[in-house]
């Protein structure tokens, strides 16, 4: 199993603070946001890792990880000249992969849970992780199934459809490039990911579990806040 972590974008929705460097170098309680998601990795036994940037702060990151060493990983890096969407991860990262299974975590999604067991009994196919969220409405979606099989995933849909969010860890099977490669773009001009995943939904072949830890997308200044202060208590510190 190889571990990708796609920490480029823009970031506008956290201007000022993205003016002068990446959302994914924050700081979040005591760390760089980016420091979580490659322990969510690491913590479920993944040591081969690509980390995907955009060009303008890229030096920065290669100052922070480095080679992955102090992580006991092995980290890679790619740029990602353009935000093209989720998918293009799978575009970007097709080299690595490299016919493997590939666990794909964005860099600015926390989690406070470990993935060990879910990534040890995957075998083929697409598994997400939902998390029930008051406002479905600024995620992908997802309806499923008794058995855990998901039966429609929508990104960030206008009418109600579910209120169990997709959150930013997917596990794919080696035909996750070749999905990739059949998307079109959005009416936001990128190439969403639920529309890779929906691939493997059509072939029955999408599983669902349901997350009950701590999840956050730290991209807005509220969630950033949130997910701050529970790593602080965590420590903790009263906040
Ligand atoms: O947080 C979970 C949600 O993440 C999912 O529920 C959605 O299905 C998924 O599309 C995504 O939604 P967002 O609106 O949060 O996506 P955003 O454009 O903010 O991108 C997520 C992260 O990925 C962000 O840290 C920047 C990075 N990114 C984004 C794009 C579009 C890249 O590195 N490259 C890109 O091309």
């Amino acid at each position: 199993m190889k571990g990708i972590i796609l920490a480029g974008g823009r970031a506008t929705r956290l201007r000022p603070l993205t003016k002068i460097t990446s959302k994914q170098l924050l700081p979040v309680y005591n760390k760089p946001m980016i420091f979580y998601p490659i322990n969510t990795l690491v913590q479920a036994g993944i040591k081969d890792i690509l980390i995907i940037i955009a060009p303008e702060y890229a030096g920065h990151f290669l100052n922070l990880l480095g080679s992955g060493k102090d992580f006991g990983a092995k980290f890679s890096y790619e740029i990602q000249e353009e935000p093209r969407g989720l998918a293009d991860a799978f575009l970007v990262g097709e080299n690595f992969i490299n016919g493997d299974n590939v666990t794909m975590i964005l860099g600015d999604n926390i989690f406070d849970h470990d993935f060990s067991e879910d990534i040890r009994n995957f075998t083929s196919g697409g598994h997400i992780f939902a998390k029930k969220v008051p406002d479905p409405e600024r995620y992908g979606v997802v309806k499923f199934d008794e058995n855990m099989n998901a039966v429609d995933v929508q990104e960030k849909p206008k009418e109600f459809m579910s209120e169990y969010a997709v959150t930013g860890i997917y596990i794919f099977d080696q035909r996750a490039s070749e999905f990739a490669r059949n998307v079109k773009p959005s009416e936001r001009g990128e190439i969403e990911i639920p529309d890779l995943y929906r691939q493997y939904l059509e072939r029955g072949e999408l599983k669902v579990s349901i997350l009950d830890c701590l999840w956050e997308d730290a991209g807005t200044f509220d969630s950033l806040l949130r997910v701050q202060n529970y790593w602080a208590r965590k420590n903790g510190v009263s906040v």
